[in-house]
Parts: C-alpha cells; structure tokens; sequence
C-alpha cells in the first residue's frame, strides 16, 4: 500500500497508519464513534483554555444538512468527500470570550483541536481527509455562520475505501505515496536560515499577496496592550 509511510525514527502507530483518501467506504459512522472523535477534539489544549471550535457535521442519514455541507465543498472536493459517510466544516471563534480581544491563536487551536479528532479516528480504523478547498461565503450563508467566526476547513471522514469508483486523476491522488521532507529541513539547533528561496515569478505572487493576509499577525495585539501599559 502506497499510503504507507516510512520514517527513521520510531513513533506511534497511529502516527504512521494516518493517511488522506480520496475513498470511503458506504459503511456509516454510528454517534458513539463520533462522540468519542469530539471528546477527543475537546481535549485539546488552547490559549486561555478558550476552545475557540466548532464542528458543523451531518452524516447520510441527514440528507439535507449532507447535501447542503457537501455543497459548501469546491466542486473538485466534491467529487471525492461525497463518498464519505461523514462531513463537517471545521469553524472557529476569532476573538476571545474573556475579553473579546482578537484570538490570533483561533486557527491554531482549531488546528490541535482537528488533529485530535484525526488521530482518534484512526484509532477507531476511521480516516480523515481535510479540505481547505471551501467556499467561505457559501459556509457563512447556509450555515448561518455569523461575524466572528471563520470557516477554517471542510472535513470528510469514514472507513477508507478502495478508491476502484474514483476517476483515474482521483484514483492516482488516492494511492499517491506520503512523502515528508527530512528533518533537517525544519529542526534547527540554532539560528535557522530561513531566506526566501522564491524565483522571480513566485516572488511576484509573494508581494502582490503579502499586504493581504493579516489573520495571525500578532503585532497589532501588542501595540494596543504596550499603549494600555503607556497610559
Ligand atoms: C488544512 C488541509 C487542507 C487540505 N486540503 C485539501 C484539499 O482541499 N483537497 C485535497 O484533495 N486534499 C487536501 N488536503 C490533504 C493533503 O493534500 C494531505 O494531507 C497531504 O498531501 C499529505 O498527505 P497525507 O495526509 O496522506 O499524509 C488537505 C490537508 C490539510 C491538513
């Protein structure tokens, strides 16, 4: 199987059993299963113990909250997460309840928060695959998602399949190899050297676009605290 991945270091199972497909069995996910992958996103640890997500989630047996979920998916997901027996849209609160200040760690929190529930369901011999490709506006109006909150990434989960139904592109992405860049790619014991390898077309696209992008961008959030020190 090419969803295994080989490592030099040993780690847990479940860490190595843990892959995206692209298929999914039609056997349904019964609500203690899924009680228990929520227990386990609930413990995740987040700054001030905020918890900041929320899981919007049908099964089949909900046709018209799966259909309306599965539709919030971009067309090219879609063809995929309707094998899934199970679909959510992971959603998270951007400011802080004790002092409704912005929560720049809401995505991060959001992200432990799905890692739980993944590594959960692959205890349970369920897999999980992500989807960033969703449609924010979509989720905002037929979810009912107010100001606030953000729509993070759409989630389908089940017993993974065979992949055999899939179109030959799908089939190829469902049986792709994992493949990870080595350690010493990201672990520095030290100053790290981490200059911008961009070309020149990438490096276009980098300033076009950096202005743009202001969520997790911490500095405002200590400006304002050192000016209520100041005065
Ligand atoms: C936040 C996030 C967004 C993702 N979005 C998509 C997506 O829109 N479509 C898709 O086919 N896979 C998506 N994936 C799956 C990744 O492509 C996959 O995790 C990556 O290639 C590594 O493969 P592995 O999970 O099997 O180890 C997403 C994964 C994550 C964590």
């Amino acid at each position: 199987m090419n969803n295994v991945i080989t490592t030099t270091h040993n780690v847990h199972p479940l860490l190595l059993d843990r892959w995206s497909p692209k298929s999914f069995r039609d056997t349904p996910v019964c609500s203690n299963t899924l009680n228990r992958l929520f227990e386990a996103a609930r413990l995740a640890p987040s700054c001030f113990n905020e918890q900041p997500w929320h899981f919007v989630v049908a099964t089949k047996s909900d046709a018209a909250l799966y259909e309306k979920i599965l539709h919030c998916f971009t067309e090219d997901n879609q063809a995929w997460a309707q094998t899934a027996p199970v679909l959510m849209i992971a959603v998270t609160k951007l400011y802080f309840e004790h002092n409704g200040a912005p929560n720049v760690f809401a995505w991060h929190d959001m992200g432990l928060a799905v890692a739980n529930l993944t590594f959960q369901a692959v205890f349970e011999g369920l897999q999980v695959c992500e989807a960033a490709g969703i449609d924010h506006e979509k989720v905002y109006t037929e979810l009912a998602i107010p100001e606030g909150y953000q729509p993070c990434v759409g989630i389908a989960l089940g017993y993974a399949g065979n992949g055999d139904n899939l179109s030959p592109v799908l089939q190829q992405k469902h049986n792709r190899e994992r493949t990870r860049k080595p350690l010493s790619s990201f672990v520095h014991y030290g100053e790290p050297d981490l200059h911008m390898k961009l070309n020149e077309q990438q490096k276009q696209v980098y300033e076009m676009m950096k202005g743009k992008f202001e969520f997790g961008d911490l500095r405002p959030v200590f400006e304002m605290a050192r000016a209520r020190i100041k005065h």
